[in-house]
């Protein structure tokens, strides 16, 4: 991998400014393969020279991937002038540059979020031809009627004429339903029940692909996530259909 400045390689993986990292590097906080490195420019390899900053180990990792439980009232965007964002929750340990959410839940949808800097991996979780699918439950305002999981599994067409791809809808009780789609519409399940006469009260999402809310993680709280979860998300062995 092409070598990469001290400074700069503290700075982006520990989240702190470059001035900041140059000052520390200078004070001798920082040593590269076990020897003390005080010139901020020395050029080092992220993959195979150890450093350690400040007395931690500062592994290198490309990209970082993020779980939330997303907390109602909260928007999914990176950055918003007004409103609290879900990028405002995620703790320092885990900033970096360029974080977004993958795909967008309503401000009042809570639940499983995944937060990256990694627009590759963000691209299999959503496109719709990569049929991941995404896990929810709602609460409805009326009776699920018995024709509706078929009508969902057919494909819903919105009021505005946009055809949705086949869904799945199992009935958890009379006004509770577990459903699963592969496409992020605008207000998309809103607007499917909204076809079929129901209104959703609430809306939580419980997994994308394979990959479930970690029943630890309360509202508003993060956790990196595993090799393992990052494959999970791009897998889901319950719908048959994955790319
Ligand atoms: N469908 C919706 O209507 N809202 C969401 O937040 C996600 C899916």
């Amino acid at each position: 991998m092409p070598l990469t400045r001290l400074d700069k390689f503290i700075s982006s993986q520990l989240n702190i400014s470059r001035k900041d990292a140059r000052t520390g590097i200078r004070r001798g906080l920082a040593s590269v393969d076990g020897a003390q490195e005080k010139d901020a420019d020395f050029k080092l390899d992220p993959e195979s020279n150890s450093v350690i900053y400040d007395g931690q180990a500062v592994k290198y990792k490309k990209h970082i991937y993020i779980v939330m439980n997303k907390p109602a009232g909260v928007l999914s965007a990176s950055e918003d002038k007004k409103r609290k964002t879900v990028i405002d929750l995620v703790p320092e340990r885990l900033l970096r540059k360029g974080l977004f959410p993958v795909g967008r839940l309503d401000r009042d949808t809570t639940g499983l979020l995944i937060i990256t800097d990694d627009g590759d991996f963000a691209h299999r979780v959503l496109a719709p031809q990569k049929s991941i699918y995404k896990t929810y439950i709602a609460e409805l305002d009326g009776d699920i009627t018995d024709n509706a999981p078929e009508l969902f599994l057919r494909g819903i067409t919105l009021a505005d004429g946009t055809v949705c791809r086949s869904a799945y809808l199992k009935r958890l009780s009379d006004r509770t339903a577990e459903i699963k789609i592969c496409e992020g519409k605008y207000h998309q399940i809103k607007r499917m029940f909204g076809v079929v006469g129901l209104g959703v009260n609430s809306l939580e999402r419980r997994a994308v692909g394979g990959l479930f809310l970690p029943d630890f993680l309360k509202p508003g709280e993060c956790v990196e996530m595993s090799e393992a979860d990052l494959n999970s998300a791009i897998f889901d062995s319950n719908c048959s259909d994955n790319a």
